[in-house]
């Protein structure tokens, strides 16, 4: 069997990636869904259960953290690349709450190099959480989903007793990690209120055994796996957790996550060279919201941002957090377009904009006495930034019945019109409601 090189791979149209533009929560699960179908696999490259990827199929919602969107298609392919961190239980929960809705798992394909999130560092993200909001540094709190996700990162970083979920069907190998990462943890959180057998290594390798005798079916390498399918011509989509303004390196930092969540990171997460991503779609909401803290220039505290959250349901899918809402920060989406070097957008959530009278766009800051059309992409400086708003007129049809662009209110497609000018990035899909119908494609 030939071996693939590196010049087996060239920039396809069957590699598609898909990902956010603003602070997550845009609506992505919505769109890998409506993708996934044409695809066949479905790629998750960074981040772990932090991330909520809410599909709506004729009524019925579903809710992924772990699983790639593209599950609910049977017959396909649902990969876990080595760049995402694997809570092994909360993926078994997962694909047993899908089991019970009829929705078959047997397509999931986890990297064996994928690292495993244990009880200690959800223990340690929420200890951390804590001393940073009632210790001595008071207030500076992250706001994380306490999922334990920058511990484990971290840990991958440490290298020493970092377990990965090939580990989980190696026992010897496995007890060997855990003896020394709890060798550390023990000290980190000898004062934390959390449990002692989530630091204890014995409990933890039982629990772990027993999540590796489930999911070791699933567990294998899945770079040489992509690799192949890209090579035998199949359609494979990259479906990004979190999103361009939460990336480690190019978000807010440090009111970031611990990840590389822009399209740059689906290389390194998956082992799938930049050169074979074909089409790389932004998605954005027709607002902004932001969960957890940090800097967010368009905030709105009042009525109208109150209006937003309730007519969008701007509740976090894996905390239940109300979403801070503000309006659309087109400096920010313009950044993260470039970062990803976006080739289409996607954008959402336009029925929720139906109504106001005037909408608000952000189209530069003012910092420091001087204005600026360029995204800050440091947490403390971009709180010091002011918003400068252009004002358009609102519009007050119900849109989630249209279908075609040409069919929209005049103000909304102005408004459309004005983001793609804006950005310099066609739309390619527009969102009027949360159901797979409630799209428009041309
Ligand atoms: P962590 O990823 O749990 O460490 O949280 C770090 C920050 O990223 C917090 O502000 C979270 O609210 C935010 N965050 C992480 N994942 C997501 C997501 O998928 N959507 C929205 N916010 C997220």
């Amino acid at each position: 069997m030939p071996q693939p090189s590196s010049s087996a791979i060239s920039r396809t149209a069957n590699a598609t990636a898909v990902v956010g533009l603003q602070w997550g929560d845009e609506g992505k699960g919505k769109l890998v869904d409506l993708l996934a179908a044409d695809h066949d696999a479905t790629v998750r490259y960074n981040g772990g259960a932090n991330a909520g990827h809410t599909v709506v199929v004729r009524g019925q919602k579903y809710a992924m953290h772990l699983v790639p969107s593209g599950i609910l298609y049977p017959g396909k392919l649902a990969v876990i690349g080595n760049g995402v961190v694997v809570d092994p239980e909360s993926l078994i929960g997962e694909i047993d709450g899908l089991a019970a809705r009829g929705v078959d798992a047997s397509g999931l394909v986890i990297s064996s190099r994928a690292h495993a999130v244990m009880p200690y560092h959800k223990q340690e993200d929420e200890f951390r959480e804590s001393l940073l909001k009632d210790g001595a540094a008071a207030g500076s709190e992250l706001g994380t989903t306490k999922r334990g996700i920058g511990p484990a990162y971290a840990d991958k970083a440490q290298r020493s007793g970092a377990v990965r979920m090939g580990d989980l069907v190696r026992p010897a190998v496995l007890r060997e990690k855990l003896d020394i990462a709890c060798r550390f943890k023990g000290t980190l959180l000898a004062s934390s209120p959390g449990a002692k057998e989530g630091r204890d290594p014995g409990a933890i390798a039982e629990r772990m055994l027993a999540a590796g005798k489930r999911l070791g079916p699933s567990i294998r390498d899945t770079t040489y796996l992509l690799h192949d399918l890209i090579r035998e011509g199949k359609r494979v989509l990259f479906e990004g957790g979190n999103a361009t303004l939460l990336d480690v390196d190019h978000g807010t930092y440090p009111y970031v996550t611990s990840s590389a969540c822009t399209a740059l990171g689906i290389a390194q997460g998956t082992g799938v060279p930049a050169k074979a991503i074909g089409r790389i779609i932004g998605v954005m909401k027709a607002y902004t919201t932001r969960v957890g803290r940090g800097p967010m220039p368009t905030e709105l505290l009042d009525a109208i941002g109150n209006g937003i959250r309730e007519r969008g349901r701007e509740y976090g899918t894996t905390t239940g957090r109300p979403r801070r809402v503000g309006w659309l920060d087109l400096v920010a989406v313009r950044y993260s377009a470039m970062i990803n070097g976006a080739t289409g957008l996607c954008v959402n959530m336009m029925d929720v904009l139906a109504g106001i009278d005037e909408i608000k766009l952000c189209t530069a800051y003012r910092v420091d006495g001087a204005t600026t059309d360029r995204f800050i992409p440091d947490g403390y400086d971009l709180a010091r930034a002011e918003p400068v708003y252009r004002s358009v007129p609102g519009y007050s049809t119900d849109v989630r019945a249209v279908r075609h662009r040409r069919d929209l209110p005049h103000a909304a497609r102005a408004y459309l019109d004005l983001i793609e000018e804006f950005v310099g990035v066609p739309i390619d899909i527009v969102s009027v409601g949360p159901d797979r119908a409630e799209t428009i494609l041309d």
